[in-house]
């Protein structure tokens, strides 16, 4: 709870890092030059990497490949060359399997940049360079404030490959310290609806797919609620049948995905499951959700970091509540 609450703070600290740094024009210039960019990490770090390559794609123009770090080895192993450039993203810097993806890489002679938060760490000091998540100490196994300074970190560096000026971002500490307040009171009134719960699904897309990953991460590893994160257009192929009387459904909605958001709750509420939308103010999904969880105005640009802000209360709560210390 307490690295929840200092996400604010640390945001405003990497960020005025990040406008001083030598570093972030040289790796930049890399990047666009690169042949094929790969984002890899591993848990929580893989789900920035998807945050990242929506950013860099939507923004910058610049396809990237997110890939989780075991899967970069068995599948573009064989295909990497000097030309690539893979951003290597840990919190910790020593999680084998991303180590074990560096050494796949640096035998390629690809570049290998790193996105992590503990300095001296072994990435810090087998990447060519790399940019601190200036975040201090996270003893929680389930990372909060570094997954935030991930996103942020891969939206700094997408609007400025994009030329567009990153000074919006100025805004970004405020606006997640208001979300903190906003969505607190509404997750204390929502949690008795999850508490029994052994199972339940997180859907988003475009920029909140990944937050339905990362949220559903953050249930299971500390709540042991089976909870899985998908893509919200998927779960007509296929989960739709699982859904009966009660079911809990989190969708997370961004401002211009509210006509596809609204239909997929429908989908699921005429087969009785409860649709908890976690969205910015909006009368069409008020009235077609079971229950809102309504997110300070911030427009879509920075909805994956405004939006996992309730998921990990959630999970913070329910594991409370469900007597886990
Ligand atoms: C896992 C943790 O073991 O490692 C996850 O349970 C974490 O919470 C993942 O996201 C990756 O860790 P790191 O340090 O490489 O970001």
């Amino acid at each position: 709870l307490k690295e929840i609450h200092e996400q604010a703070a640390v945001s405003a600290e990497l960020l005025h890092w990040l406008e001083s740094a030598q570093t972030v024009t040289p790796i930049l210039e890399r990047i666009q030059k690169a042949r094929h960019l790969y984002l890899v990490g591993c848990g929580t770090s893989y789900h920035a990497c998807l945050a990242g390559a929506v950013y860099f794609g939507s923004i910058a123009g610049r396809p990237a490949v997110p890939v989780l770090a075991p899967q970069f080895i068995a599948q573009y192993a064989p295909a990497l060359s000097p030309k690539d450039v893979g951003i290597f993203v840990s919190q910790s810097g020593e999680t084998k399997d991303v180590l074990n993806a560096i050494e796949a890489a640096r035998r390629s002679g690809m570049t290998i940049y790193g996105l992590v938060n503990v300095i001296g760490s072994t990435l810090t000091q087998i990447s060519e360079r790399w940019l601190p998540l200036v975040c201090g100490y996270e003893i929680s196994v389930p990372a909060t404030k570094t997954f935030t300074n991930q996103v942020i970190a891969f939206l700094y560096l997408a609007l400025h490959m994009g030329n567009v000026p990153p000074s919006s971002l100025a805004r970004l500490p405020e606006l997640m310290e208001q979300t903190l307040e906003k969505v607190e009171p509404q997750i204390s009134l929502l949690e008795q609806y999850f508490t029994e719960s052994r199972d339940m699904y997180g859907l988003g897309y475009g920029s909140t797919y990944p937050i339905a990953l990362e949220g559903a991460l953050k249930l299971k590893e500390v709540t042991y609620i089976h909870c899985e994160g998908m893509l919200s257009t998927e779960f007509k192929h296929g989960p739709l049948s699982a859904v009966d009387e009660g079911y809990p459904i989190i969708f997370i909605a961004g401002p211009e995905d509210v006509p596809l958001i609204v239909s997929g709750v429908n989908e699921v509420t005429c087969r009785g499951a409860r649709a908890i939308v976690i969205a910015e103010e909006n009368r069409q999904i008020r009235s077609n959700a079971t229950n809102m969880i309504t997110l300070p105005p911030a427009g879509s640009l920075f909805l994956p970091v405004t939006s996992i802000i309730p998921l990990q209360l959630l999970s913070y709560r329910l594991s409370v509540a469900r007597g886990y210390d």
